[in-house]
Order: C-alpha cells, then structure tokens, then sequence
C-alpha cells in the first residue's frame, strides 16, 4: 500500500467534518462470503440465479425461490465480519454521527460488526418483509415446511428483504444517500466495481458537491477516475490503516 497516499487521505480524514462511505461485495470478499452465484451449486445449479432474484419468479415458483434465499442465508451462517468492517464499525463509535455507511451488500456482515444505521441500497438478506402491502390481518405465523411464512387469512407470503432485479432502491434509503454524499467531506468507496447504478452515482454526486472521493481496491474500478486517491488494496488491511485511533 502506497504509505504517502494513505497519510494523506488521513489528512483528508482529520479535516473532514462528515465522511460518506460506499461500500460493496469486495468488503466482504476477505470473510469469504459466497458470491450472489456461488450459491448456484448442487440442486441449485439447475436454476438461474436471475429467474429466481425477481417478483415474477417468486410469485411462479415461491417454495422454490423461498428455498434458495434459506440456502443463501445458511452460507452466510458461518461467515464472520472482517477487519475492515470492523474499522468502519469502531471509527463510528469514537466519531458519533460523522460517519455515514451506505452498502450495496446484502449480507448483514457491517450490522454484525456493529454497525448501527446502516443504509442498505439492496436490502438485507438477513430480513424479511410481506409480499403485498401488509393487511391487519396478515401475521406470518403459519409456517409449512418449505413454503414461505404467510398469512393464514389472506394468504400474503413474506419475501426475503432484498432489492430484486427490476426493483427501485428503497426510496428513503437512497435519498438519505444522496444526502450524505452531497453533504461529506470525504467519500471513501471501498470494494466496489462501480458498475451498478444509481448507487455508482453517489461517488460522483460527492465529488460534484466538493468533497474528496478515495477509492479503496485491490483492482482497478469503474470509479477510479472519479477519485482523487485511489488506496490500492484490501478493505480488511487498507480500512484498519486509515480509520484507526
Ligand atoms: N478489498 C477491496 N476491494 C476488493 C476486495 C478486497 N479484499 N476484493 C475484491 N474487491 C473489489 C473488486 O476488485 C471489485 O471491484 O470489489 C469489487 C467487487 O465488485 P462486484 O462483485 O461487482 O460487487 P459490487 O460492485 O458490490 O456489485 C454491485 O451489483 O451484483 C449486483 O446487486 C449486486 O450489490 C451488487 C451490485
């Protein structure tokens, strides 16, 4: 890691009133979390991951789809937060209310390190929300084996609480983001292609509002040259350098 360039994003940090973090799936790669596809292995392996990520192939197949988001959810049991979830995790609790974390992960692993407040763009894997707009009726206590938990009056399912293809990111979410970024001082974008959008787009509404972007990534990405910086290398080394006491 470039020592000259990480001391000088930690003058950035130093002076930067609010900082906003981005983060994605490569924050995650040093627990070892399966990737979105990893998951299609086995029986899962006859199915597309894209068929089954969406309302249509829920509303088609829900013993199906409901199964594979348990399978999902039990390989992410026994993954472990990393160090760098941890770093934005202990840097939050000795900086009250200037750190802002938007992820774009669905693992829960920045809340298991202690995270509070967290704005996930996705969703969170780890909950789950009624299918149609939840009537006073619908309480999900019937469970059959395999099936969805649903309303045994009106028949409403609980669906994992992910963004799914086709999808609008949750609105309040999103806008708290855009938020944040326009009002940090310093944005650090830490394991991300930078290839999805609207949440790509948070990086370069930071830099518009004047605030410095740090890229941190083993590789190049789509964002780097939205950046001042770029930290070349893992979130779980470079995030305990930058952010420590
Ligand atoms: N430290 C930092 N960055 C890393 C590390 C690491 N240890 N390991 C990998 N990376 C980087 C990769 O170089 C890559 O740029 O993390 C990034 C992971 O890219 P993607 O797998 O495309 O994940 P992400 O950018 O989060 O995808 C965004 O797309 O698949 C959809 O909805 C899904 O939220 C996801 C979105």
């Amino acid at each position: 890691m470039d020592t000259v360039a990480l001391e000088t994003v930690r003058g950035w940090l130093r002076a930067a009133q609010h900082v906003a973090v981005l983060t994605g799936a490569g924050i995650s790669a040093e627990s070892g979390v399966p990737t979105f596809r990893d998951a299609q292995t086995g029986y899962w392996a006859q199915f597309r991951a894209e068929d089954m990520a969406t309302e249509e192939g829920f509303r088609a197949h829900p013993a199906r789809v409901w199964g594979w988001y348990q399978h999902r959810r039990q390989m992410l049991a026994g993954v472990q937060p990393n160090d760098g979830h941890r770093a934005l995790a202990e840097f939050a609790l000795r900086h009250p209310g200037r750190l802002t974390l938007i992820t774009q992960n669905v693992d829960g692993l920045h809340q298991r390190a202690g995270s509070t407040d967290v704005l996930c763009l996705h969703g969170d894997l780890m909950e789950d929300r009624f299918l149609d707009l939840p009537r006073a009726c619908c309480h999900p206590d019937t469970v059959e084996a395999g099936q969805p938990p649903h309303c045994p009056r009106c028949g409403n399912m609980l669906r994992p609480g992910v963004v799914w293809f086709g999808e609008p990111l949750p609105l309040a979410v999103f806008d708290a983001a855009q938020q944040a970024a326009r009002a940090c001082g310093l944005m650090l974008v830490v394991g991300t292609a930078g290839a999805v959008y609207p949440a790509a787009g948070l990086a370069h509404s930071a830099r518009a509002a004047g605030a410095r972007v740090v890229v941190v990534n083993t590789a190049p990405s789509e964002l780097d040259d939205v950046a001042h910086a770029v930290l070349r290398g893992g979130a779980a080394q470079v995030l305990p350098a930058l952010l420590g006491a």
